[in-house]
């Protein structure tokens, strides 16, 4: 069993802006999603973790190793996609995995052969693997990216927003891959996609305003809301009234017409049941 400990981590940046405050976490394998509008820290959170900037206060353990005093404790055992990344130079797919497989120290050649052809299928870049990276589409350098984070034999991956960009074909493809591998090792990924996180995750927290707002089992936290919200097409001239009367949770359009979802023990006059989603549980905690 693989674990990541987070304690009481602070981020100030050096324009003296506070992204992280006092943030602990406690993950082990599987799939751990974080969950928190823009702005919120995720990617903060994500570079603190890799070693690609210090907490200004706190510590950060992998598997008991200190990763903040030896980041080379975590970043041998780490696949990273960042949530975004630089100029790819003008090599081909296969022979930038190889010499990235070879800084992971994937010495063999040909393991390494075979490593790379089975990711570029399973990220379905196989027929594009003479391609110069540069010359890729968003979604193909995307698909990329979680190749390169997936080389080697990574005991943690974390994938910031590693779907932004793709397909729902291609959407579906790489969380069929991670769900795939991650029994064995830590995957934390970060999404503002409730529904990735309600599909894929075993974990989730939700981050807002760079402190984790709630952590639990994407199951438990809906159970919690079961027999609680109300729903009702509203006028949007009506809302102001609603928002005054009742705890709003969300506010959506369906096939043009708003509806409102309150929450409440019992309905309200004029209101229907309506089953808890994780979108509920997302927005009731950020309110
Ligand atoms: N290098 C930096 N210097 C100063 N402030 C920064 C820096 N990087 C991020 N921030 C600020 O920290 C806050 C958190 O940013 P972060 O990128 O971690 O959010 P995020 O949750 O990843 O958002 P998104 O969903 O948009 O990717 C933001 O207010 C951002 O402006
Ligand atoms: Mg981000």
């Amino acid at each position: 069993m693989n674990t990541l400990k987070i304690d009481n981590v602070s981020v100030v940046y050096r324009n003296g802006y506070q992204a992280l405050t006092a943030l602990n976490l406690e993950i082990e394998n599987g799939i751990f999603g974080l969950l928190g509008p823009n702005g919120a820290g995720k990617s903060s959170l994500m570079k603190t973790i890799v070693g690609l900037q210090k907490p200004s206060e706190g510590s950060i353990h992998f598997n008991g190793c200190d990763v903040v005093k030896h980041p080379l404790a975590i970043q041998k055992h780490l696949g990273f996609l960042p949530q975004y990344f630089g100029v790819y130079p003008k090599v081909s797919a296969y022979d930038l995995l190889d010499h990235l497989a070879k800084l992971k120290g994937v010495q063999h050649k040909q393991e390494r052969h075979q490593q790379i052809l089975g990711l570029l299928e399973k990220v379905n870049l196989l027929e594009h693997q003479k391609k110069e990276v540069h010359t890729f589409s968003g979604g193909m350098k995307q698909r990329f990216g979680v190749a390169q984070a997936l080389l080697g034999t990574p005991k943690i991956v974390i994938v910031d927003e590693p779907t932004a960009g793709l397909d729902p074909e291609e959407r579906n493809r790489f969380n069929t891959l991670l769900s795939d591998i991650s029994e064995e090792i830590i995957i934390m990924l970060s999404t503002h996609l409730v529904e990735d996180v309600r599909n894929l995750c075993s974990n989730m927290a939700i981050i807002n305003k760079g402190a984790i707002v709630s952590q639990g089992r994407p199951n438990d936290f809906i159970a919690e809301l079961k027999g609680t919200l109300w729903q009702k097409a509203v006028k949007t001239s009506e809302l102001p009234e609603m928002e005054a009367k009742h705890q709003v949770i969300s506010k959506q359009l369906i096939e043009k017409v708003m509806y409102v979802t309150v929450r409440a023990t019992e309905a309200p006059n004029g209101f229907h049941p309506v089953a808890p989603t994780l979108e509920h549980v997302y927005f009731n905690h950020l309110k």
